[in-house]
């Protein structure tokens, strides 16, 4: 298993950076904190549970080895991802004189990283940030690959940038506060991953299950790394999602939308879980995935505890008009990730996304609410 791995970002070299996966990582800044002997000032961007968990220790820990050092904490939650939330973080770094020799550390979950390195990529015009996940959803997926950004009235995350990290942190110790809840919530995203690429990795998450939801820290190194590795490597390919990049986005367009419509009460790991029985079902009925491989999709969603029947929640129309505004959609057309079997997407002429008809969509949907 890697303790250390390199995402490099052919276009921009300097965009390379090493991501750390370990216990007690982050107790180490000295491993992973920049050399500039320049830097004005550490700002820890992260929410107020997390400040409560390790945020205080962190910046206690960073001024006892002689950084200046302040922390800007906000309310824990997707729906607080917003762009108050963004001026409100801005204007505290303004009013304490966060200059362009400032160093940002995101600490916190995928709600954190997004926020944070978006505000690092515009304040000032771009200063430089730090990826320090503290869930194991951040750690599998959104801390790695540059996406930033927030969401607005209309839809999840439909203003951002790509923003890569100096580079990314992650103390698997951290996961042990957490709840099963939030573990199963990060699991989905490896799974997800697992399931568009790699079947291997897979039968280790399902051999591994209740190890992993025992927060076991060898097997979620381990899945950790696999999850990251693929996601690397696809990042690599194609930094800015003009091609392959698109089938991280498996189970997304229905999960963005359920999220969404559930004023984000639906966590992000659950939302894409219930997107990706429908995108495969979806999958199913254009007679492309066997039925024996969807059988395992859901019967592996269905040991998290998860269950099509929520989804009789939603009207079906709301759920097909929400789709409209997602990002991978073209010409007015929605488009999804499909596949072909398991650990295989559907590729045709290098087109990663497909658009469906909403009759289909809908009837996926009702399948799956069927349970
Ligand atoms: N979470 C999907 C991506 O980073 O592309």
């Amino acid at each position: 298993m890697k303790n250390k791995m390199m995402v490099s970002i052919p276009e921009i070299q300097k965009n390379a950076y090493p991501i750390f996966i370990g216990s007690n990582v982050i107790l180490n800044p000295k491993k992973w904190l920049p050399n500039d002997t320049n830097l004005s000032a550490i700002v820890i961007i992260t929410d107020h549970t997390v400040k409560k968990y390790y945020g205080t220790a962190l910046k206690n820990l960073l001024k006892s080895q002689g950084h200046p050092c302040f922390l800007i904490a906000f309310p824990a939650g997707e729906k607080y991802k917003n762009n108050q939330t963004k001026i409100k973080i801005e204007n505290t770094m303004l009013r304490r004189y966060c200059d362009r020799k400032t160093l940002i550390l995101a600490l916190g979950g995928g709600v954190v990283g997004d926020m944070a390195g978006f505000i690092a990529g515009t304040y000032m015009r771009g200063i430089p940030y730090i990826q320090l996940p503290t869930t194991l959803l951040s750690m599998v997926d959104s801390s790695v690959g540059g996406k930033t950004g927030l969401d607005t009235p209309q839809g999840k995350n439909l203003i951002g940038l790509f923003n890569h990290p100096q580079c990314v942190v992650m103390d698997v110790g951290l996961l042990s506060t957490l709840s099963q809840k939030n573990i199963i919530n990060g699991l989905i995203e490896a799974i997800k991953v697992f399931m568009t690429n790699d079947v291997k990795s897979l039968k280790y998450t399902q051999r591994n299950l209740n190890k992993i939801l025992l927060c076991d820290s060898n097997v979620i190194k381990e899945l950790v790394a696999r999850a990251i590795t693929l996601k690397a490597s696809i990042v690599e390919r194609d930094e800015k999602e003009q091609g392959q990049r698109a089938i991280l986005n498996f189970g997304h367009t229905i999960g963005h939308a359920l999220e969404h419509l559930s004023q984000y009460k639906i966590p992000h790991g659950f939302a894409v879980a219930y997107g990706i029985l429908v995108e495969a079902k979806i999958s199913q009925l254009l007679g492309l995935l066997p039925e024996n491989d969807y059988v395992i999709i859901k019967n592996l969603i269905t040991a998290l505890g998860i269950n099509g029947t929520q989804l009789k929640k939603y009207p079906l129309n709301h759920i097909i008009q929400q789709t409209k505004l997602d990002k991978k959609n073209q010409a007015g057309k929605v488009r999804y990730v499909l596949l072909r079997r398991m650990g295989c997407t559907h590729v045709v002429n290098n087109t990663f996304v497909h658009s469906v008809t909403d009759k289909l969509v809908k009837q996926a949907i009702h399948l799956v609410s069927e349970g």
